[in-house]
């Protein structure tokens, strides 16, 4: 997830853009540049770290004369460390190009460049588009009709923003799987990946479809898809600026927790291969050997990803069949654990910057091979540790976690199954299915947020409510528990998550008419019965039963709770995920309903850097 802007106009398109960057900050910061045409020449500027090293790096630059086109890009990684080299505009020949998105098939391409005589000076794969577009220019078509034959080499998600130094006039663009739009102003052109950026210029926008390709000049703009010329519909943007930072949502939470459509996909995007229909994990340093020598494999985490780790154990078992064990970073590394060069160590983070988890990292790197599970490429537990898997959710804000975690759980997923396929363990029909299940995702989360309606509605029953009690058993233990989490950190009211066949051995006691319990149910047997029978139990000491559940239409359970939400349903694995979604929209109704400041919660802090 990064922050794209461009402009062509009448105004100081540096100006326009740095400050177009400065409203993208929140979609990425650890490293930016710009592209800028200045008497016909392009000039670029890079920097590691925040807009401000940018800006630093520009003000130290002799006088330059007015720019009237440019692109500016702010990156969070998802391929190569935050550096220097790798911040984007990447340059080839005549073009500077800027991109947000993940190209998939981008090794290949390399390779067939690399052979080509081209030579790359980053680790990203977005330079692979840039030689791309560069080797088609040269060989004298138009720059449009050049990006239109890159875009038709590539596979994956992008936004991209060229310049043609031969045609400094212009701004081309192709969007797919990632947003951008246009803004129009009077003999001026904006574009940007959110609306945010051009706010204060203009509210007349067009927002580009999957395919579209793009040329814009300060007074004219030309769309194509499928190489037909498309017009889209201008809209009229009444956002305020601050609503506009966060999409249009009252609260970062709610964006994200409908960001999650768009994450997961890009948590397996290019880890998929369709045509062997396998799981490709190309960062990890682990031989076939190291692989099968794994005996056991130890999770380490902190809340919410905690929760991720003890979802991971199941799929691990499930897929790999390698016992695995799951504890707290606070506790392990104080716990003298006993460890062995055939205990994979897998810490799961989305910060990289917990000092339990830094500090339990550290113990068993001593002893064990290790795995970081990580959101923010350039942690120091991604520095530290000897593999990592990145879960590609971009910055998340919102202190309470939401797209880190189903982020998470899509990783940790991908790594069991990757792990069963590569020890041989999972068979063929299993690997295949369990990849299908993953690509059909992004389209059940977007149909299981349509229960936000009802959910806001039984939030607005229960908020003044002092306990709530969360149930579940096998996959939805730890749903119950980071709906439970989820609950205390931002509407500050009680709540605890239990395996629901443990309620009997004591919290029973505590159910009675004002403590609602909600209950995490999979259609799959036989927890299903199971969990049914311990709902009886509540229901007669008087508890009120929230269901959220994957069984659709199920009688005996409308009978029992009094509010049932039913989420999509792709596959047993799969279901944490969605089941997820209305406990997020459960505690963020609650918050809101009890005006606490649902995105910084009190006490609270985002990366939590000491013991
Ligand atoms: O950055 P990390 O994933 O290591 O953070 C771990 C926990 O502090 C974090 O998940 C915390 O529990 C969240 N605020 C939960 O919403």
């Amino acid at each position: 997830m990064c922050g794209i802007v461009g402009y062509v106009g009448k105004q100081d398109a540096l100006s326009v853009i740095l400050s177009g960057l400065e409203r993208l900050e929140y979609r990425g910061y650890d490293s930016a540049g710009v592209a800028v045409v200045e008497d016909g020449d392009v000039h670029v500027t890079r920097a590691r770290g925040k807009l401000i090293e940018l800006k630093k790096v520009l003000q130290s630059r002799d006088p330059q004369t007015m720019a009237q086109l440019g692109i500016g890009h702010t990156r969070w990684a998802t391929h190569g460390r935050p550096s220097e080299e790798n911040a984007h505009p990447h340059t080839a020949g005549r073009i500077s190009l800027i991109h947000n998105g993940i190209i998939e098939n981008y090794i290949e391409l390399r390779k067939e460049l690399e052979q080509q005589g081209c030579t790359f000076r980053s680790e990203t794969d977005t330079e692979i588009a840039a030689h791309l577009l560069n080797s088609f220019v040269q060989q004298d078509m138009s720059p449009f009709e050049a990006l239109k034959k890159t875009c038709a080499r590539i596979r994956g998600s992008y936004a991209f923003l060229a310049i043609d130094a031969n045609y400094a006039d212009r701004i081309l663009i192709a969007k797919n799987a990632t947003p951008i739009v246009i803004g129009l102003g009077d003999e001026e052109v904006f574009v940007a990946s959110d609306i945010p950026a051009i706010l204060p210029y203009t509210r007349r926008v067009i927002v580009l479809e999957d395919g579209d390709i793009a040329e814009v000049k300060v007074d004219t703009f030309h769309i194509e898809n499928s190489g037909k010329r498309v017009d889209r519909p201008q809209e009229i943007v009444t956002w305020d600026p601050i609503t506009a930072q966060k999409g249009g949502y009252k609260h970062y939470m709610l964006k994200e927790i409908h960001d999650q459509v768009e994450v997961v996909a890009e948590s397996f995007r290019g880890r998929i291969i369709a045509s062997s229909e396998r799981v490709e994990l190309h960062q990890l340093e682990l031989t076939a050997d190291n692989i099968k020598d794994i005996s056991r494999i130890v999770f380490i985490a902190c809340g919410t990803a905690w929760h991720a780790c003890l979802t991971a154990k199941f799929y691990v078992e499930r897929f790999a069949g390698i016992p695995c064990e799951v504890d707290y970073a606070s506790e392990f590394r104080y716990r003298n654990a006993i460890l062995d060069a055939q205990t994979l160590v897998v810490a799961v983070s989305q910060s990289g910057e917990t000092a339990d988890t830094l500090a339990a990292l550290e113990f068993a790197a001593k002893t064990s091979p290790t795995l970081a599970v990580c959101n923010v490429v350039g942690s120091t537990l991604a520095r530290k540790s000897q593999n990592v898997i990145f879960t590609h959710a971009g910055p998340e804000i919102s202190v309470a976690s939401t797209k880190a975690f189903t982020t998470q759980l899509v990783t940790l997923y991908l790594f069991a199954v990757w792990l069963g396929q590569q020890r041989e363990f999972l068979d063929d029909s299993l690997r295949v299915t369990g990849i299908m299940n993953l690509i059909q995702l992004p389209h059940a989360l977007a149909e299981t947020l349509k229960c936000e309606t009802a959910v806001k509605e039984i939030a607005k029953k229960y908020h003044k409510v002092k306990d709530f009690i969360f149930i579940g058993r096998g996959l939805c233990y730890p749903i119950a528990l980071e709906g439970a989490l989820k609950l205390k950190e931002i509407s500050y009211i009680h709540a605890e998550g239990y395996p629901a066949g443990e309620l009997k051995h004591g919290p029973i006691a505590l159910i009675d008419e004002h403590v609602p319990v909600v209950v995490i149910l999979q259609r799959q047997n036989p927890f299903f019965e199971k969990t049914l029978s311990n709902l009886r139990e509540v229901e007669s000491r008087g508890g009120k039963i929230i269901a959220v559940t994957d069984a659709h239409d199920h009688a005996e359970l409308r009978d029992i709770a009094e509010d049932v939400i039913e989420v999509a349903y792709v596959s047993d694995a799969m279901s944490p995920l969605l089941l997820t979604i209305p406990l997020q929209l459960l505690s963020y109704y609650v918050a809101v309903y009890n005006g606490t400041d649902v995105d910084l919660p009190r006490n609270l802090a985002k990366s939590v850097t000491v013991e």
